[in-house]
């Protein structure tokens, strides 16, 4: 039995790597996706390469910040597959001053306004439709970012403000049957890192070691989560920020050792 058969989901994001992979696990759940991005030549791309394949999907181009052309085009997508049942808040806008010291005043209220206003108006735009089905799974992308600090202040604020977003979510559309959570993901292997990698290739290698689970994920290990949280396997979680960081969030293991010295 497939978990999301015979609903509609949209994914914001849905050509870049972690998207990507949402839209190919939900499709392979049963579900309608309307793939949503910025870059509308890959959503093209991406849609008629589905469509071909004999998937039911079909294109949002706009940016989430622009509400009203995000809006319209939602529409016109909802008129081809029907209302959404599931919303996969993804996207992400800017977001790479590395320290404080490095970003200025515009660059930070860009990253925070833009990436919290972008996911407040990917599930406006929909929560309507949601609300009169009386049913709906609402799955935000956060990051680990907004739990600790690791850089990228103006990012990692808005990733934390996405964190009481999604609880104001919960409560207020709980008495709708809407579910909403968030997904508070490590480091993952997509495209997101190419510019990094490009000044320094071995810098996910880096990484692996501040992971309990020695690596660093890859978009489908989201993608995982995603899908659960969007089920019914999920029916009664609501509220909740789930890390899915291979154990980075759990603990400092080097910390832990001088503590104790407890040396290996
Ligand atoms: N990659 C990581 O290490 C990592 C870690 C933690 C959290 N995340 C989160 O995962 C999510 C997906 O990131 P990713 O790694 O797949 O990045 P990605 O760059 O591969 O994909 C991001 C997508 O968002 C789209 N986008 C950018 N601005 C947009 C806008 N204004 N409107 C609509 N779409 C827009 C891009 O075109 C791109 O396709 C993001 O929310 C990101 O913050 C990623």
């Amino acid at each position: 039995m497939k978990r999301l058969e015979g609903r509609v989901a949209l994914v914001t994001g849905g050509v870049g790597g972690v998207g990507a992979a949402v839209v190919k696990d939900f499709l392979a759940e049963g579900t309608a996706v309307i793939i949503s991005d910025i870059r509308a030549d890959k959503v093209d791309e991406a849609v008629a390469g589905l469509k071909a394949e004999g998937h039911a999907v079909a294109a949002a181009a706009a940016s989430i910040t622009d509400y009203d052309a995000f809006k319209s085009a939602v529409e016109a997508a909802t008129g081809e597959l029907g209302p959404v049942d599931i919303v996969v808040a993804n996207a992400f806008v800017g977001g790479t001053s590395p320290t404080l010291d490095k970003t200025t005043p515009e660059s930070f209220r860009q990253d925070v306004a833009d990436n919290l206003a972008g996911t407040f108006n990917t599930v406006r735009a929909v929560i309507d439709g949601m609300k009169a089905a009386r049913r709906g799974a609402i799955v935000v992308i956060g990051s680990v970012n907004g739990l600790t600090t690791l850089g990228q202040p103006a990012y990692s604020a808005a990733k934390a403000g996405l964190e009481s977003l999604t609880r104001t979510m919960a409560t207020e559309y709980g008495e709708h049957n809407i579910r909403a959570n968030i997904i508070c993901p490590g480091t993952v292997q997509t495209p997101a890192w190419d510019a990094r990698i490009a000044q320094k290739p071995d810098v996910l290698d880096g990484l692996t070691k501040w992971y309990p689970l020695g690596r660093v994920a890859t978009p489908g290990d989201i993608a995982k989560a995603v899908t659960f949280l969007a089920s019914d396997d999920a029916g009664f979680i609501s509220g909740v920020t789930l890390p899915v960081d291979g154990g980075l969030m759990a603990g400092n293991l080097q910390m832990a050792r001088e503590l104790t010295l407890e040396d290996r």
